[in-house]
């Protein structure tokens, strides 16, 4: 029997903290439908965090852990996928240089994902010149793997299609393939690298608690997926319902971020709809009546997540998270040498594998 190699999906996370509800619906449970299929690449983007933390190393190694934590508690099977340490993964950094060749300085500078993030974090024109270059570095990230997905949240769709650019332009630069080939034919087309494309989860950005701005954490309006379910009753409480009515007044279902919760987060939608008609009519709903059902059924998607959660957070826990990636990276290592290795075939740069330089 032959069995055709299952198709490669690529994507990471940037270790700044805690995973979030936000997280969740935008990207995770693709994750976990996708891991079912595909051979699937989980990264640790800890070389991104330095471009804005340099400073903050020990939080950065913290972080990394923690993030690991988060994925298997979701449900991130280590088995069927690889958790990948960016910066044990040389291929990576080797592509970002040869990547960074192939694309515009300016071109990096228009990207609107690294302007928002300039202003989000107040970055001004003090950032390193590291920083800019984290959006090439992701790029490599990327291709490194061949994946055929990415699935990301809304904000980084900007980074993908700049990913989309560079691995067209290698394709045609270094492998022959014509201008005009359409993307899904480049890797038939003779390229080494095929078009990758963004997967957005069912929710791009979901609303924070603050019911204005997407959840971050940064901006604290974020329910993590470590929270516990009375942090989780509080957080919701807090919610400012988007307007003050009495129970007994009309309300509009459209301007309470608490609907958009329970639209997402509520299995029931005949319950849903049923809330949002008497929430319209007025009729005798009070906001806590709203809430209820909304923090259980937050808590009930995060009680599995805990109750796996549990499993790394004794003595042993962050040792098995160390254990799981280095394993995965192993695997990833050779996936990504592969890809290094026809890359710089086709830049006419194949002088002998590693092992002739370093032996
Ligand atoms: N920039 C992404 C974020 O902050 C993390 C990331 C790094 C990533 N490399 C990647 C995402 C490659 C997708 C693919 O969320």
């Amino acid at each position: 029997m032959t069995t055709t190699p299952r198709e490669r999906v690529l994507t990471g996370d940037t270790p700044t903290g805690r995973l979030h509800l936000g997280h969740y619906v935008g990207s995770i449970e693709n994750r976990l439908r996708l891991q079912e299929e595909y051979e699937c690449y989980f990264l640790l983007a800890n070389m991104h965090a330095f471009t804005t933390r340099s400073d903050k190393p020990d939080d950065i190694r913290a972080d990394t852990i923690e993030i690991v934590k988060d994925w298997l508690a979701c449900g991130i099977d280590p088995e069927r996928s690889c958790v990948v340490l960016q910066t044990e993964v040389p291929a990576i950094a080797e592509l970002t240089w040869y990547f960074s060749m192939l694309i515009a300085f300016n071109r990096v500078m228009r990207n609107p994902t690294l302007k928002t993030e300039i202003d989000a974090k107040g970055l001004g024109d003090h950032y390193s010149f590291g920083f800019p270059l984290y959006a090439v570095g992701q790029c490599a990230d990327i291709l490194a793997f061949r994946p055929v997905h990415v699935p990301v949240g809304e904000d980084q769709v900007a980074h993908i299609e700049m990913c989309r650019e560079v691995a067209r332009k290698f394709n045609h630069l270094y492998c022959g393939v014509d201008q005009h080939t359409l993307d899904e034919e480049h890797h038939t087309a003779g390229g080494v690298f095929p078009i990758p494309a963004a997967l957005v989860g069912k929710v791009g950005r979901l609303v924070g608690t603050d019911g204005k701005q997407k959840m971050s954490k940064s901006l604290n309006n974020a329910i993590f997926l470590s929270d516990t379910p009375k942090e989780v009753k509080k957080k919701i409480n807090a919610m400012y319902p988007g307007q003050s009515r009495n129970p007994d007044e009309p309300g509009i279902v459209e301007i309470n971020p608490v609907f958009d919760y329970a639209d997402i987060f509520i299995k029931d939608t005949a319950m849903v709809e049923e809330l949002k008609d008497r929430y319209r009519r007025g009729d005798n709903l009070g906001d806590g009546h709203v809430k209820a059902p909304v923090i259980e059924a937050i808590n009930e998607l995060l009680d599995p997540i805990r109750a796996r959660r549990a499993q790394y957070e004794g003595k042993d826990g962050n040792d098995m998270v160390i254990d799981i990636i280095r394993a995965g990276t192993k695997r990833a290592n050779a996936v990504a040498e592969d890809t290094l290795a026809r890359a710089k075939e086709a830049m006419r740069l194949g002088f002998g594998d590693r092992a002739t330089f370093l032996g």
